[in-house]
């Protein structure tokens, strides 16, 4: 199969050769030819596997047909973080660089008014974070009824808790005649289910087993303390027992963890730098280009840097804590292993992670192996023998879970028609939860910890 074959225009398929794509992944395969015939399509494809240019190679071809109007963008990308939408602008630029398209780049925690002026002059794609697009039109700035196509990106994640009531809105301002596009490497039965209030009639493409993590990758579980200081020592040990080290990504459930663990790192010699979402927005872009460009070697993060983000040099990720969300881990651990590359993930598992490392397993179907110790389970007698007081004290103190991180405070600019910021849609790190207007089946019991 050919790029040539799946009806994409000449300009397309020279930008295509030039950025090196000999074929078309098995998604691009799948998901073009149903995306030029503006069906909508629902895509799911592993971590790695091309999706971005299964949107944006027809949506490149598509867009060849009419032209921008002033403040009346044509086509709209959601992403749910800033970088990912500065990575997507990116892919949208190389990979249009025959068409002479204007991309508007609509992120928070930058200047709006730069952005205000570019949609003025008319663009003919918008990506964006849910936030500030909203930000802009309510502002006025921004009329969402010449939107054609609508790609929502790592769908599941867009429709979960934090996001949807913002999604809901935009959506209900796009025409209803409109192309939608989703896609994501996860999708949760729940999510799935409401998929059908946004696409019409979808074209269901999954190019490899829903939630699956990619056989280039090789998976580790270690046995890890509870305890805070002993933990990072062995992480430390952990990391210096892998010798084909090029760059890693070390995740962490929540920020203070993560400011803590870059600080400790750095203490002993590695040569690290952090990535959460109560960083200011210059210095998040600051950090993530050092690691892309390999003045950083350790990237320390909360899930801000979870999904999406293409950094092909990445050798192995870290969980230095288990995720909440078992979906959380196949996105984590896509980070390393992606376009066919080599990958290594280790995810530190303690006594008390039990249920969320079974979790995992049962979601992309596969055992573990341990790395090093196995841990042995406590029999079952010795458990009962406990004195009678501990025994009381475990009944009436549960084991504690890794409380989600608290929603940052909004960092935008005022929102004048705006009754109360519900959430800071484009920087929640575990996906701030929030209960809101929620439909109760909505709810993810997991996530509130
Ligand atoms: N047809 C192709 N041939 C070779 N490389 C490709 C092709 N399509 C995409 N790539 C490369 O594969 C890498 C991964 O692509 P991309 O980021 O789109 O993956 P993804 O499926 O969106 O992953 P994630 O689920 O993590 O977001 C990128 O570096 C991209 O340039
Ligand atoms: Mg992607």
């Amino acid at each position: 199969m050919s790029f040539a074959e799946l009806g994409l225009s000449p300009k397309v398929i020279d930008a295509v050769a030039a950025a090196g794509f000999s074929s078309p992944t098995p998604i691009q395969a799948q998901a073009i030819p149903h995306a030029l015939q503006r069906k909508d399509v629902l895509g799911l494809a592993q971590t790695g596997s091309g999706k971005t240019a299964a949107f944006v190679l027809p949506m490149l071809t598509l867009l060849e047909k009419g032209r921008a109007r002033a403040r009346m963008p044509r086509t709209l990308i959601l992403e749910p973080t800033r970088e990912l939408a500065v990575q997507v602008r990116d892919a949208f630029e190389t990979l249009g660089k025959n068409h002479r398209l204007t991309v508007a780049l609509l992120i928070g925690g930058v200047s709006f008014d730069d952005q205000a002026s570019k949609i003025d002059r008319g663009a003919d794609v918008v990506i964006a974070t849910p936030g500030r697009l909203l930000d802009h039109f309510e502002r006025g700035k921004l009329l969402l009824t010449g939107v054609e196509l609508l790609v929502i990106d790592e769908a599941d994640r867009m429709l979960d808790m934090g996001f949807i009531p913002d999604i809901e809105r935009i959506c209900k301002t796009l025409p209803f005649t409109r192309q939608t596009l989703f896609f994501s490497a996860t999708m949760p039965p729940e999510i799935q289910r409401i998929t059908g209030q946004f696409l019409h009639n979808p074209e269901r493409v999954e190019a490899t087993p829903l939630s699956s993590t990619v056989a280039s990758l090789e998976q580790w579980v270690v046995k890890a303390p509870s305890d805070a200081k002993e933990k990072r020592e062995t992480l430390r040990q952990l990391i210096r027992s892998q010798t084909n080290i090029n760059n890693a990504i070390v995740f962490a459930n929540r920020k203070t963890t993560v400011a803590l663990l870059e600080k400790s790192l750095k203490r002993h010699g590695f040569n690290a730098a952090a990535l959460h979402g109560d960083m200011d927005q210059t210095a998040r872009l600051k950090t993530l280009s050092a690691f892309r460009g390999g003045e950083v070697t350790y990237l320390i993060a909360s899930d801000v840097a979870a999904r999406g983000l293409d950094i092909p040099e990445v050798s192995h990720v870290f969980n230095y804590d288990v995720p909440i969300h078992a979906e959380d881990y196949v996105h984590r651990v896509g980070r390393t292993g992606r376009a066919g590359r080599e990958g290594h993930a280790f995810t530190l598992v303690s006594r008390l992670d039990a249920k969320h490392h079974k979790a995992i397993e049962q979601l992309i179907k596969k055992e573990i192996a341990w790395f090093g110790d196995t841990p042995k389970e406590e029999p079952r007698e010795a458990a009962e023998e406990r004195p009678k007081r501990q025994q009381q004290r475990h009944a009436a103190k549960p084991a504690r879970q890794p409380k989600p991180e608290r929603t940052p405070k909004s960092e935008k600019p005022q929102r004048p028609h705006r009754p109360e910021p519900r959430h800071l849609p484009d920087a929640p790190d575990t996906g701030g939860f929030h209960s809101g207007n929620m439909p109760a089946f909505l709810a993810r019991p997991v996530r509130s910890a």
